[in-house]
């Protein structure tokens, strides 16, 4: 149920993990990461506010490509595709969850934690998936290691991904891109300080844009 092409967000690789406590907060925060260059968004469903800021943005800010973060039960696939999620991603990967991303037809980065749930992901038509979390589980040598075993695989890191270490994940042959929350800190979101955002996502746009000139 998708292919890393498939996906919109595979053409940016760094995905910023939002959390949002007001929706009205999505519009500039969408706006100020698009001004930084990153095009692509996760408002995680952790918030009371998330499914009115991802309409939001699917509204205001067309070039945003937003998509819907830490859906962890089947019954939310309908809310997010209604209130225009473009994309899912969830920390887990359970049958149900699964099975009704596939028949809503919703692109999905199911989360796994092993080769096992990697499989069983794979099994169900999923070939990128978001391997969470990621540094916890051992970073760079844990997706280095699954690259072998499971070759036709490809992943987004998420969990402990920053500006320092996200370019020896996204060097990695089987690492699509990354998501992560530092290009959003909380205390800039709740301050409304959207020029930081727009710094931060900057630099994540100029590090991913180096690492291609070096390749
Ligand atoms: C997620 O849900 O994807 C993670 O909580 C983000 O992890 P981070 O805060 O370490 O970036």
């Amino acid at each position: 149920m998708n292919t890393p092409a498939s996906l919109p967000l595979f053409q940016s690789r760094v995905v910023p993990v939002v959390v949002v406590s007001d929706a009205a907060q999505a519009v500039p925060m969408a706006e100020a990461l698009l001004a930084g260059g990153v095009d692509v968004m996760e408002i995680t469903l952790r918030s009371a506010a998330a499914l009115a800021a991802i309409e939001a943005v699917a509204r205001a800010v067309p070039a945003m490509q937003v998509g819907a973060g830490t859906v962890t039960r089947a019954s939310e696939v309908a809310q997010v595709q209604a209130a225009g999620a473009r994309f899912g991603l969830s920390p887990g990967s359970t049958p149900e969850l699964l099975a009704a991303v596939c028949a809503a037809g919703l692109p999905f980065v199911p989360g796994v934690a092993s080769p096992s749930e990697a499989m069983a992901a794979r099994d169900a038509g999923f070939t990128l998936l978001k391997c969470f979390p990621a540094a916890q589980l051992g970073g760079v040598e844990v997706l280095k290691a699954w690259g072998g075993p499971l070759p036709d695989l490809r992943f987004c890191p998420t969990g402990g991904v920053s500006l320092a270490n996200m370019g020896s994940f996204l060097t990695l042959r089987n690492v699509a891109m990354v998501g992560g929350s530092w290009l959003t800190p909380a205390a800039a979101v709740e301050a409304g300080d959207w020029a930081q955002i727009t710094r931060l996502a900057r630099e994540a746009t100029e590090a991913v844009a180096a690492l291609r000139a070096t390749r």
